[in-house]
Formats: C-alpha cells, sequence, structure tokens
C-alpha cells in the first residue's frame, strides 16, 4: 500500500523537492500542506498517485486538527517542514520576532505532531522535523531562528526516546545553507570561495526520505557541515570568532 506522507511547506524548497522524491521513490500518496494553494494544487495535479492539498497557515491554531480532519484515519510519515527566517537582530525585531519565529518553527511543528501522534502510533510511523545546523551554530542577525530550531532539535531528541516504545521513530534533518526562496544564499553562491557550501533541496529530501523510512535518527546535509558543528562543541572560542565576523556570516544574514 502507498505510504500516506503529509509534508508542510510543500508549495516551495526542501518540502516540494521532498514531495517529489517520496513520490518518486516511495510511491507515496502525498498531503500537501502550506498556503499558497494554487502551488500546492499545481504540484499535486504533477504527482498524481492521489496527492490532495491542504492550503493552511500551520501557525493558526486550528491547523493541526484541520490536517488530522483531512486524513481519513491513516498517515505513516509526518514531514514538519514549514519554516522562516526574518532574520533581525534582537535590537530590532525584540521579543515579538521571536514570539513569531518560535510560533512557526517549533510550536507549529509541536502542535502538529500533538494532533496527528495517535494516527502515527496505530501505523508505526514515523516523524521528520526539519530543523538546522543554525539550531548547533549560532550567527548574528538570526538568533530568534537558531533559537527555534535548537528547540527543535532538542525537542525531537526527548520524544525519541519517548515514543520508542509506540513504534513511533522521530528523526530530524538539519540542512545547511540550502538554495531556495526563502533562503537564496546570494552571498556565499556570488564568490567563488563559499560556492560550495552551498546544497540543493533535493539532497535534503534524500536525507529526509532516509530519516523517514530507513529509521536514521539525524542528518545532516551537505554531511560537512558536522565538521562546524563539532567545532562549536569542541572549540567555541573558534566558533564565536568565525561566526562574529568570519567564513561564513554574510552581511544580509542569507542562510540557513
Ligand atoms: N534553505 C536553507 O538554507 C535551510 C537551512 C536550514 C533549515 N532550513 C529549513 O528548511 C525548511 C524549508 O525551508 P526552505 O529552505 O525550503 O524555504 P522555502 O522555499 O522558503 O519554503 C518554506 C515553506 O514553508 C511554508 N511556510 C512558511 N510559512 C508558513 C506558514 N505560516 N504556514 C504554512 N506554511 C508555511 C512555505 O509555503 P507558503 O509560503 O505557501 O505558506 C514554503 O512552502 C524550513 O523549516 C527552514 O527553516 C532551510
Amino acid at each position: 500500500m502507498a505510504p500516506v506522507v503529509v509534508i508542510t511547506g510543500a508549495s516551495s524548497g526542501i518540502g516540494e523537492a521532498t514531495a517529489r522524491h517520496l513520490a518518486r521513490s516511495r510511491g507515496a500518496r502525498c498531503v500537501l500542506v502550506a498556503r499558497r494553494a494554487d502551488r500546492l494544487e499545481k504540484l499535486a495535479q504533477e504527482l498524481g498517485n492521489g496527492a490532495s492539498v491542504v492550503a493552511v497557515d500551520v501557525a493558526e491554531g486550528e491547523a493541526p486538527r484541520q490536517i488530522r480532519d483531512h486524513l481519513d484515519g491513516h498517515l505513516d510519515v509526518l514531514v514538519n517542514n514549514a519554516g522562516a527566517a526574518w532574520r533581525e537582530r534582537f535590537d530590532d525585531g525584540g521579543w515579538e520576532d521571536v514570539r513569531r519565529t518560535m510560533e512557526l518553527n517549533f510550536n507549529a511543528p509541536v502542535r502538529i505532531i500533538e494532533a496527528l501522534l495517535p494516527l502515527l502510533r496505530e501505523s508505526r510511523g514515523s516523524v521528520v522535523n526539519v530543523a538546522s545546523v543554525a539550531g548547533r551554530v549560532a550567527r548574528p542577525n538570526t538568533g530568534a531562528y537558531s533559537a527555534s530550531k535548537a528547540a527543535l532539535n532538542a525537542w525531537s531528541d526527548a520524544l525519541r526516546a519517548e515514543e520508542a516504545d509506540h513504534g513511533v521513530h522521530v528523526g530530524t534533518v538539519l540542512p545547511g545553507f540550502i538554495k531556495t526562496e526563502g533562503f537564496p544564499a546570494r552571498e556565499l553562491l556570488a564568490k567563488p570561495a563559499t560556492r560550495w557550501m552551498v546544497s540543493t533541496p533535493e539532497r535534503v529530501a534524500e536525507a529526509i526520505d532516509a530519516v523517514a523510512f530507513d529509521r536514521h535518527s539525524e542528518r545532516i546535509v551537505p554531511r560537512g557541515y558536522t565538521a562546524f558543528v563539532a567545532a562549536r562543541a569542541l572549540a567555541p572560542g573558534l566558533a564565536f570568532r568565525m561566526t562574529r565576523g568570519g567564513a561564513f556570516t554574510t552581511s544580509t544574514g542569507d542562510g540557513e
């Protein structure tokens, strides 16, 4: 039977690439979630295989119930991917920036999981939370974003342990710089010295597949970013010097 997969943020970038990848490689019946209905409908038509659409703002209170009601009582995989970065310094964006970022990148996935967990327990299915390398290595201008992704990383680790007894697998994918609409990585792509740092949504889609279906716990994409994460843990002074104005800080704050 075709696995039923809910993908939030499926109207562009990583979510769209994941829908295409899972429909092709796993024969998935995709449930596409985001706000832009026109894009989702077009993608659903392209995918075929019973793909359907829930056009909703995932940060709205009723969104988890709307997604659950759309399903016919069965779900194999939930990919919590919808997210955004507003890229404000704290003295510009203040608490309001932190609040809206946490609402979308942390509270919304938690609430969607809460609504869909009974179905996932029944199918002994998987959750993939798309967090970020930024949740492990913070940079200026993206403090709220990093905080939201750090919260998602940590909470996912706890939920993985809690749900193992129920047969539900909870995993994370931590992308580095990936060229998408919301994260265009223009500065990095403009310079030959930094172009290598930018990867594609298709690479992230493969990692999401591995976490969902082969039950890996965590995937960093591209894998080379593991070195940044290790450097932050093992040599924080060096990491702080680099993020304050060095190799992977861009003046626009473009990036994860
Ligand atoms: N690209 C990177 O460098 C990078 C790095 C690390 C992590 N990530 C994470 O990867 C995920 C996908 O990002 P992306 O790079 O693919 O960016 P993207 O192309 O901008 O896609 C973001 C998706 O999220 C949806 N979305 C945003 N706000 C929403 C809301 N309130 N309700 C429902 N859907 C919403 C958007 O759809 P609508 O506008 O149609 O609602 C869109 O489909 C995000 O969680 C992001 O934090 C990206």
